[in-house]
């Protein structure tokens, strides 16, 4: 496995430090480098850049060797575009550093100093600078290297980037980098569990990593196995596993917080380990990355064990609905009835529409809590959400609109991308069922909104529920910049943050 990035926030410029390579930020169209560069090698580096026609392009570099007899503290300086001043974000900045990290480590660069990045449209906060310096590189350079004879460029050589504060203070800039420190590994975990390989992450494995996350975070742990789904009356997701050979599990991991929290939440994941489509069988096209059916578990594993480092004021149940939806001699059929915790019955009619039957348990689990304020959960739900929204956003809903508000705030805030979507009641109509209380599937318009008002029937009235449909960014089938091909770790960086801000 790629091995761990140190980072260190140091007071002074870019050119009173010693690294392998230095990067240096150009906007398009200024006539100077930006941040705490220092004079002398910011003039240098704008004479390289007028001589090698670099316009500061968003996202290209240019490297220069520095002659040993200028006496710089680098051997090598990268120019790194940014674009224009004012359309620079730190959602950008994050993607240009991480790939610029990427090409360093090509190189062999072991030792990088980078700038705290100091403008766009407005100055950036210096502590959310450094959080993004912090983001861009380590989740940039992450690799999914586990299965490979040779790792690829990421991380083989980089170990150390000192991240140059110029005179900002260095409390606030070591506070951001750690922050992003958590954040990432965070995030990292979440990819790691989505990338690994089926067969290998079963219900039963995740259980156990949920098991030894818990001790190593200290956080609360209790695992659901099937005779407990069963005297609980857990139909959906006793039904759904039923097919496959490895059975399903209901994991249970908790954060308390020292003192009395301000609110308690449950965050409540889709876990299909992976999704055939069961009888309802998907194409084999559509099947080649349902390894990525328990992304919304893996968000909500990650977040929990961020938690008592980060220490917030709120008590969180996290809830991983683990299940593996196979055809089989055992699995259910397109017709059949379940019954949900809470009572209500469900006519199958679809059995590749599994993730609401799991959660039509586990929300109705959650429902049983007392003295629970919310539930937000993340599900790779539906097709039709990748269709509204593309395969880069996730899209929010809910009973409660300033929950489902809170929720894309947090997200904008992380860098995530999430738009809020209708819960129209008309749709219910199309859940209608002829033998049982409601059916799983409606008709093919509105897929998204029909599924979410199924997962509503579960809630129980009272409790606020958001719900996140990450279908579309929970896997990539090509690289975003520092959103990697594979696994994306969506969600991990906006629950924390929704988390930490809620009970601040
Ligand atoms: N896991 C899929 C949804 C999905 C699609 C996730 C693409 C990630 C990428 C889900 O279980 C599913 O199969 N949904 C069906 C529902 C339909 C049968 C009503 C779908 O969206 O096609
Ligand atoms: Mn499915
Ligand atoms: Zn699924």
């Amino acid at each position: 496995m790629s091995g761990d990035v140190r980072l260190e926030a140091k007071r002074g410029t870019l050119e009173e430090t010693r690294a392998d390579l230095g990067i240096v930020y150009r906007f398009k169209g200024e006539a100077t480098a930006s941040g705490p560069i220092g004079g002398r090698i910011a003039g240098r580096l704008i004479e390289v850049a007028t001589e090698d026609r670099f316009e500061g392009r968003p996202g290209s570099h240019l490297l220069w060797h520095a002659p040993p007899a200028d006496g710089f503290g680098c051997r090598r300086y990268m120019l790194l575009g940014l674009g224009r001043k004012e359309d620079l974000t730190l959602e950008r900045f994050r993607r240009y550093l991480g790939d610029a990290l990427v090409s360093a480590d090509r190189f062999g660069a072991a030792d990088v100093a980078v700038p705290l990045i100091d403008a766009g449209a407005a100055p950036f906060p210096e502590r959310d600078a450094a959080l993004a310096v912090a983001e861009g590189i380590l989740l940039g350079t992450y690799r999914f290297d586990r299965y490979r004879s040779e790792p690829r460029p990421g991380r083989r050589y980089l170990r150390q980037v000192q991240v140059m504060a110029g005179d900002a203070s260095t409390r606030d800039v070591a506070a951001g980098l750690s922050l992003g420190e958590k954040t990432s590994a965070a995030t990292n975990f979440a990819r790691d569990l989505v990338n690994e390989p089926a067969g290998v992450l079963t219900p039963q494995r995740v259980a156990e990593i949920a098991r030894e996350t818990a001790a190593e975070a200290k956080l609360g742990v209790k695992v659901m196995e099937p005779e407990d789904l069963r005297r609980m009356g857990m139909g959906g997701i006793l039904g759904v596993g039923q097919g496959s050979h490895n059975p399903p599990r209901l994991i249970q991991v908790e954060y308390r917080p020292e003192g009395k929290p301000a609110r308690r939440v449950a965050l409540i994941g889709k876990g299909l380990t992976f999704d055939s489509g069961g009888l309802s069988l998907k194409t084999s096209e559509a099947m080649e990355t349902m390894k990525c059916d328990m992304a919304g578990s893996a968000a909500v594993l990650a977040a929990l064990r961020a938690l008592p480092e980060l220490g917030p004021r709120v008590e969180v149940i996290g809830l991983m609905g683990m299940a593996e939806n196979m055809p089989g001699g055992g699995a259910i059929r397109p017709g059949d009835v379940l019954r949900i915790m809470n009572g209500k019955t469900v006519e199958v009619r679809n059995t590749d529409a599994e993730g609401r039957l799991v959660l039509a348990d586990v929300l109705s689990y959650a429902s049983t809590f007392k003295g629970l304020d919310e539930a937000i959960d993340l599900a790779t739900l539906t097709g039709a959400m990748v269709v509204a929204l593309g395969p880069m956003a996730a899209g929010v809903t809910g009973n409660d609109r300033d929950l489902v508000d809170a929720v894309v705030r947090s997200a904008s805030r992380s860098g995530e991308a999430m738009w809020p979507m209708p819960l129209y009641s008309e749709y219910m109509e199309h859940l209608r069922s002829d033998v049982a209380d409601i059916k799983n599937t409606g008709i093919r318009w509105g897929g998204a909104i029909t599924a979410a008002l199924f997962l509503k029937e579960f809630v129980r009235p009272g409790l606020r529920w958001a719900h996140i449909d990450i279908a579309g960014p929970a896997f990539g089938d090509k690289d975003y910049s520092y959103m990697k091909k594979g696994g994306s770790g969506v969600g991990v960086r906006t629950l924390i943050r929704y988390l930490t801000d809620v009970a601040a």
